[in-house]
């Protein structure tokens, strides 16, 4: 049986931190309010100028250096990210130059916070089914770009920043399934609602161009789809909840993260937790989070984890891995 394996991890971060008290001098808010109903102090802003693909450049670069991997053998790139650095061409094009790669296939995913999860559910793909053998893989967002800074109900969740992973084919079982959904009948509970297509508005700053949310009705279909899912890929590979050795959820609101460990049965010392300095990084935010708890030594080789995200479109999704 091929599988596909992650034989490293990297991530980058904007070196500008904005904390909780920051925000309370620009907006009707506060560090307790921040803290108790999303669980995040601190998160990272991009620099003027600093792109999405600068991130995703940098997160890669430090992948490479890790893993020893030659930019040329890499026969597959896709990039999970919700802020492209351009209409087109694709941000995943951008990258591959800046990367010295091959003529390989290199694409953009949007699928919003679960963008990570989707990438590498493709890439998966292609790497199970023999089209290639190593594909690196990338979740990066510039998301306060497309923030109201003065509105308080998204400026204090949403920051910057980028991981990646390089994935193989091997005999030895890695990533044992990937499952992702959509449901586009909520779209206007989390949404951008300009565009080419659609068009800009008129007298708005950058065209009408920020996040729109219903906070609390995305927190509740969160917290049910993300049960949903884990029930999904647990039955999918015949395991029990106590199978699973990490949670590596994606970085939107403490509780949600809480509501999804308690699912499982799982004490917050198996939960990797990145949202309070990181807040959320939408695409970024499962790659980064597995990067620290590989980096740090957490994650030891043989472990099961379970990734998982929830994200505008509705866009959901998770893998479970075999580190
Ligand atoms: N500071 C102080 N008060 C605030 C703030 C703030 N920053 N934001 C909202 N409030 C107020 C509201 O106005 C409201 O006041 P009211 O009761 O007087 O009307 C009160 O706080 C409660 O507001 P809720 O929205 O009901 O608060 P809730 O407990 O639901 O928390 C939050 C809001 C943090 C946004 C939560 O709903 C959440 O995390 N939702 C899910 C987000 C998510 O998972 N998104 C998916 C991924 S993102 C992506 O795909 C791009």
């Amino acid at each position: 049986m091929r599988y596909s394996r992650i034989i490293g991890t990297g991530s980058a971060l904007p070196e500008k931190v904005v904390t909780n008290h920051d925000l309370e001098k620009i907006l009707d808010t506060s560090d307790t309010w921040i803290r108790e109903r999303t669980g995040i102090s601190e998160r990272r802003v991009a620099a003027d100028g600093q792109t999405t693909c600068d991130l995703a450049e940098q997160a890669c670069k430090q992948v490479l250096e890790r893993t020893g991997v030659d930019p040329k053998s890499i026969d597959l790139l896709v990039l999970g990210t919700t802020t492209p650095n351009l209409i087109f061409p694709s941000t995943a094009c951008l990258l591959q130059d800046r990367l010295g790669m091959q003529e390989c296939a290199a694409f953009d995913v949007n699928a919003a916070c679960s963008g990570f999860i989707y990438a590498l559910s493709v890439a998966d793909q292609f790497v199970r089914n023999g089209t290639v053998k190593r594909a690196l893989v990338v979740g990066a967002e510039t998301l306060t770009r497309m923030l109201d800074w003065s509105d308080r109900s998204t400026a204090v969740l949403f920051a910057d920043g980028a991981g990646a992973a390089i994935i193989e084919a091997s005999d030895e079982p890695g990533v044992l399934s990937t499952h992702i959904h959509a449901n586009g009948g909520h779209a206007n509970l989390l949404c951008a609602d300009v565009g080419v297509s659609e068009g800009f508005k008129q007298g708005e700053p950058r065209g009408g161009l920020k996040v729109l949310m219903t906070g609390n009705e995305v927190f509740k279909v969160a917290v049910r789809t993300l049960g949903r899912i884990v029930d999904e890929t647990l039955e999918a590979n015949n395991m029990d909840k106590a199978d699973i050795d990490w949670l590596i959820p994606h970085q939107a609101n403490l509780r949600i993260i809480q509501a999804t460990a308690k699912k499982l049965n799982m004490p917050m010392e198996r939960v990797i937790v990145t949202v309070h300095k990181h807040g959320n990084t939408s695409s970024a935010s499962v790659p980064l989070a597995l990067d620290e708890a590989i980096s740090t030594g957490q994650v030891k080789r043989g472990e099961n984890l379970l990734l998982e995200a929830f994200g505008g479109g509705f866009t959901w999704g998770a893998a479970l891995i075999r580190y």
